[in-house]
C-alpha cells in the first residue's frame, strides 16, 4: 500500500487550517498546499507519526537534531523531573545546577589537538544565534587584545543560520545573496568541498586563504569554516588538511579560529567533533542542533581560556570588557537537563561508536547506487550523506524525496542533493528500509519523467 492509498484524511483539514495562518521557514507557500505537507502528530524512535498514524522514517533527523530517536524514555524523564523543579530563572545574575553541569560536560567532551584548549561555554537558543554569539566575541576581542579587526574570513558554499551575522559569512548565493548590502566586511575564499573546482580543489582552497590573509590579515578577526563538511552546501566534504592549514594561517595572522559544529558535532561525523579528524583545536567552537538529541532548542559556543580572560576586567579598570550579549531564555535549566541526558545516553551506549558503523553502513548499501544513470555523486561524512540526483526538472531532489515519503521514509533535499541523515542509533532494519525506499523513489522519478 503507498502512503496516498490510506482512508482516512485529518491530514486534508489540518493542512488547510496551516495554510490559513501559518508561514513556514525555508517555504514556498504558493506550492504548500498542493505538495501535501505532513501533519506530524506523535513520534517514537526514529519514526514520525501523522494524523492519520501514517508512519515515516526520519530520514533527516528533523533538520539534524535528533541522536537518539524522537521520545526516548530517559530524555523524557529527565526533562519532566527538570519542570518539577525549575522551569526558567535568568542566567543574567544566576545560574543553575543543570546549565553548570553541562558547561562541565561540554568541555571535558571538547576537541583537542594543535589549538588551545576549550575551557568555557556560552549558551545561545540556535545555531544561529551561537554564530552571532562568536562573531560578536571575535571582533571584541580583537577590539580588546590591540586593535578592532572588522573582517571575517568565511568560505565560499558556507552555511552558518540565518541571523545577519551568520548570513554574513555564509556562501550560499540562492539563501544569501539578497541581503548581501546588510551585511558585515568579510572576504570569501574558494571552498576546499568545491567540486568545480577539480581534484586539486584542497590545495585551491589552501592558496586562496593564504593569500587573503597575506592581503587582508592585519584587519580579519576571525576565519570561520564549517569543519570538514560544508552540509547545507549539499553535504560538500573536505581534506583535513584544510584545517590544519586554517590552524596555522589564523595563527600566523592574529586572527580567531572558529570551528562552527552545529551541524558536525555530537556524532554526526562518527566521531564527537569533526574537528577531531583533523586533530585541530578552534579557539571558539559553535553547537546546537544534536546537543539535546533534538528535544528543545539550545547551542553553546565553546571559548578557549586566552579568548575568555580578554573579557575581564574589574570596575576602575579601563573599559568594562564585558560581552554584552545574551537572550531571555540564554541556558533554559529544561534545555540543559535534556542536553545532559541525551549526552549521558550517548556516552553509555557508545552513540557515537555507532554513529561511525551507521555512516559506514550506509555508505556500503547507497554504493550501488553510484552507478545509476540519475545519480550524479555521493558523498559525505560519516551519518552525513549527500546523494545529488541529476536535474531533470526544477524539482528532481524533491520529486525524489516525495517519491520515498510514499513509501514511509521522510527525506528533504537541498536543491538537487538528497540528503540522508538519519538519527545515530537507526537499527539494521530500519537503515535497509531508508536506502531500499531512497533507489526505489529515484527509480520511480525516472521512470515517470522518462514517460513524460
Ligand atoms: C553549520 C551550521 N551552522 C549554523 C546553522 C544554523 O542553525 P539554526 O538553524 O539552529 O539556527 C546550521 C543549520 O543548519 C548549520 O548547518
Amino acid at each position: 500500500m503507498t502512503i496516498s492509498d490510506s482512508a482516512s484524511h485529518n491530514s486534508t483539514s489540518w493542512v488547510a487550517r496551516d495554510a490559513a495562518s501559518v508561514w513556514h521557514p525555508f517555504t514556498q507557500h504558493a506550492t504548500w498546499v498542493d505538495d501535501e505537507p505532513t501533519v506530524v502528530e506523535r513520534a517514537e524512535g526514529p519514526w514520525l507519526i501523522d494524523v492519520d498514524g501514517r508512519r515515516y522514517l526520519d530520514g533527516v533527523s528533523s533538520l539534524w537534531t535528533t541522536t537518539l530517536g524522537h521520545c526516548h524514555p530517559e530524555v523524557n524523564a529527565a526533562i519532566t523531573a527538570q519542570l518539577a523543579k525549575l522551569d526558567h530563572t535568568t542566567f543574567l545574575g544566576t545560574t543553575h545546577t543543570p546549565g553548570i553541569e553541562l558547561a562541565e560536560t561540554l568541555i571535558a567532551s571538547a576537541p583537542r589537538g594543535d589549538g588551545p584548549e576549550l575551557t568555557k561555554v556560552f549558551y545561545a537558543g540556535d545555531g544561529s544565534s551561537a554564530v552571532e554569539a562568536a562573531l560578536k566575541i571575535a571582533y571584541q576581542y580583537s577590539h580588546q587584545t590591540g586593535r578592532a579587526r572588522p573582517k571575517f574570513v568565511r568560505l565560499q558554499h558556507a552555511y552558518h543560520g540565518d541571523t545577519l551575522g551568520a548570513v554574513a559569512v555564509g556562501g550560499h548565493d540562492l539563501f544569501h545573496a539578497t541581503y548581501r548590502p546588510l551585511l558585515l566586511e568579510t572576504v570569501g575564499v574558494p571552498s576546499p568541498g568545491d567540486r568545480a573546482l577539480g581534484e586539486d580543489r584542497n590545495a585551491t582552497a589552501v592558496a586562496a586563504l593564504r593569500s587573503v590573509m597575506r592581503a587582508h590579515g592585519d584587519e580579519v578577526c576571525a576565519v570561520i569554516v564549517e569543519p570538514m563538511i560544508q552540509g547545507a552546501a549539499g553535504m560538500f566534504d573536505y581534506d583535513a588538511s584544510f584545517l590544519r592549514a586554517a590552524r596555522e594561517l589564523a595563527d600566523a595572522h592574529g586572527a580567531l579560529l572558529i570551528f562552527d559544529e552545529v551541524a558536525t558535532g555530537f556524532g554526526r561525523t562518527g566521531t564527537m567533533w569533526a574537528a577531531e579528524h583533523a586533530g585541530v583545536a578552534p579557539d571558539l567552537l559553535t553547537c546546537g542542533k544534536g546537543i539535546t538529541g533534538g528535544y528543545l532548542p539550545l547551542s553553546a559556543v565553546l571559548a578557549a581560556e586566552h579568548v575568555y580572560d580578554a573579557f575581564l576586567a574589574r570596575p576602575g579598570d579601563t573599559g568594562p570588557r564585558t560581552f554584552f550579549h545574551g537572550h531571555t531564555y540564554t541556558g533554559n535549566p529544561l534545555c540543559c537537563a535534556a542536553a545532559l541526558a541525551n549526552l549521558r545516553v550517548m556516552a553509555e551506549q557508545d552513540v557515537v561508536g555507532q554513529a561511525a558503523r551507521l555512516g559506514e553502513r550506509l555508505r556500503k548499501l547507497l554504493e550501488p547506487l553510484a552507478d545509476h544513470e540519475q545519480v550524479a555523486e555521493i558523498r559525505g561524512l560519516g551519518t552525513m550523506i549527500g546523494v545529488e540526483v541529476r536535474p531533470r526538472s526544477a524539482r528532481t531532489g524533491f520529486d525524489v524525496c516525495q517519491a520515498a515519503r510514499r513509501r514511509g521514509v521522510w527525506l528533504r533535499p537541498l536543491g538537487d542533493t538528497v540528503i540522508v541523515m538519519p538519527p545515530l542509533t537507526l537499527a539494521e532494519a530500519e537503515t535497509d528500509l531508508l536506502v531500499t525506499a531512497l533507489a526505489e523513489a529515484i527509480d520511480e522519478v525516472r521512470t515517470a519523467e522518462v514517460r513524460a
